[in-house]
Parts: C-alpha cells; structure tokens; sequence
C-alpha cells in the first residue's frame, strides 16, 4: 500500500482520542499482549548500554513502561505523554511519587516541546493510530538530541488478519484497523532524516474463547476500528453472525486465534 493511499485511509483523531479516554479506567484488564510487547522493546540494546538524562515515552497509556523506563539505573528523567488526558490521569495513579517528572498531554504530530531535548524516545504501540507517520518521525527527530534515539513497537499489516479474512467472506466494508508494512515505516524515518535503522517483526498469536470475546478485548484496548472508510452505523446483525460463523471455522484446540504482527523499531538520530 502507498503512503498516500494509508494516509487517506486512516483514522479521525477525535476518535482515537475518546476512544482511549473511554477505555483508560479499565484498560489494564486487556494489556496483557501490549505489556509482552513493551518489555521486548525495553530489551533492546540501545536501552541496554547507554545512560540517559531525559527520555520521553510518547503514548504512554497508563504508564506501564514510563513505570519501567523509570526504574532503570541509567535513565534520570522520564516524561509521560499521551493524547487522552484520562489515560495519564491512570498513568500518574499508577506511578508513584517521584516515577515521573513530567505528564504531558499532547498528539504525538504536534509535540510542545523543545528542540534536542531527549536522550531517547521511546514508543509502544501508539503509531499504528498516527495518520502523518513522517510527521510523527519528524517531531521525534526534532526532540531528540543529536545521536538520540528513537525506540517503539507498532502493529504491523498481518496483525488480526483472521478478522480481517472473516470479514471479507461477508462483505467489502472495512471492518478492521490498517496497519503500515515495514517498508513505509523505513521510508517514512528516512524522510525524517533518522539513520541506522532496524526493524524487525514477529507474529503473536493469542487464542480467545470465542471472536466475540477478541472485539471485546480490543474494545476495551481502544484498539477496535477506527478507520475513516469504516461502516458508519450498526453493522448488520446478519453480516455480523456470518462474519462471527466464518471466524469460528478457524478454532483450533486452544481457541480461535488472532494473529498480532509485532514490529520492533530503532533508529538514530545520527548528525555525525
Ligand atoms: C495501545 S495504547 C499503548 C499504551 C502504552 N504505551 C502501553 O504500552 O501500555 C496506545 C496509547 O497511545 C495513545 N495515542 C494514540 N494516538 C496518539 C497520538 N497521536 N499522540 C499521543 N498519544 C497517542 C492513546 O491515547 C493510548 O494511550
């Protein structure tokens, strides 16, 4: 898919906000993957060796790896932002006195903050919400200090593929989420002027009880669709039950299975 055609495709960030605002207070009961994906992310080697004065954690939710990133011997300073206020309002519950040094409330393409600012910035799983994915890289290469780095996760394009296929034997609607192939990530940093990149990418698979039960999983992760070219109004009970009744052909003895394609990026802002 070209950049041009996933920029027309994407999402109202009206909605993405209030989705996460209405699911903040019991989001933590549906993080269990997004958790397993953040401590890969915090594995990284460029976590690992350096120290770092400042780092910023961009969509940071509730605050699990602001959590993380503060208690880390070599970070000093981290700063929690997120675009949904109730999600940071759950993020400085949940960290204790002093786990923070700043709370800021902002969309990840317009960051209110200085130039050269961050050792690191650090992301998970919030991009795949982003419309402007040069415009969000460009903000991030633009806070960053020289030779800063930029670290996250997003969803890639195999990511509820199951859906998506049980989906299409109903109807040609788009029911669920786009998500961006490694190759429009990689040239989107470039664009922004980002240097030694790595991406990589792996599948995790989780079984639900039921397909019922994964839409109300990704509901209540703030992750159900939310694409502009998504059906307005109540799908069809009909084609609803079809699509339920296609997926159910996919159980296995664990379950039916939704597929998340896990995309693990580092980059650097290399000025040298
Ligand atoms: C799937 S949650 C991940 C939260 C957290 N990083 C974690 O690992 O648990 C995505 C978060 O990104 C935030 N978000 C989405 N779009 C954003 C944007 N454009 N700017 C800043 N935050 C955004 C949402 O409000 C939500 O809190």
């Amino acid at each position: 898919m070209s950049t041009e055609k996933f920029q027309k495709e994407t999402y109202s960030k009206d909605m993405v906000r209030q989705s996460f605002d209405v699911a903040a207070q019991d989001y933590n009961q549906y993080t269990s993957l997004q958790r397993l994906i953040g401590d890969h992310l915090l594995l990284q080697e460029t976590m690992q060796r350096q120290s770092f004065q400042r780092v910023l954690d961009i969509g940071a939710g509730t605050g699990y790896v602001t959590k993380k990133l503060s208690q880390r011997g070599n970070v000093n300073d981290v700063y929690a932002l997120d675009i949904a206020q109730s999600m940071l309002n759950q993020a400085r519950y949940h960290l204790g006195a002093g786990q923070a040094t700043g709370f800021i409330c902002a969309d990840a393409e317009k960051l209110p903050l200085t130039d050269n600012m961050f050792d690191a910035i650090y992301s998970n799983l919030v991009f795949q919400w982003c419309e402007n994915l040069e415009g969000v890289f460009s903000q991030a290469y633009r806070a960053l200090c020289p030779d800063g780095s930029f670290v996250f996760s997003t969803f890639g394009p195999k990511t509820l593929i199951e859906l998506k296929e049980s989906w299409g034997k109903v109807d040609e609607a788009v029911h669920v989420n786009s998500f961006v192939a490694k190759n429009i990530i990689q040239r989107n940093l470039e664009a922004a002027g980002f240097k030694n990149i790595s991406i990589e990418a792996e599948n995790k698979v989780v079984y639900y009880d039921s397909p019922k039960q994964l839409m109300l999983d990704l509901k209540g992760m703030g992750a159900h669709n939310m694409n502009r070219g998504r059906r307005v109004g109540l799908t069809g009970v009909h084609a609803f039950k079809a699509m339920l009744q296609a997926y159910e052909k996919l159980r296995t003895k664990q379950g039916v299975p939704a597929t998340f394609e896990a995309v693990y990026v580092v980059a650097n802002k290399n000025c040298g």
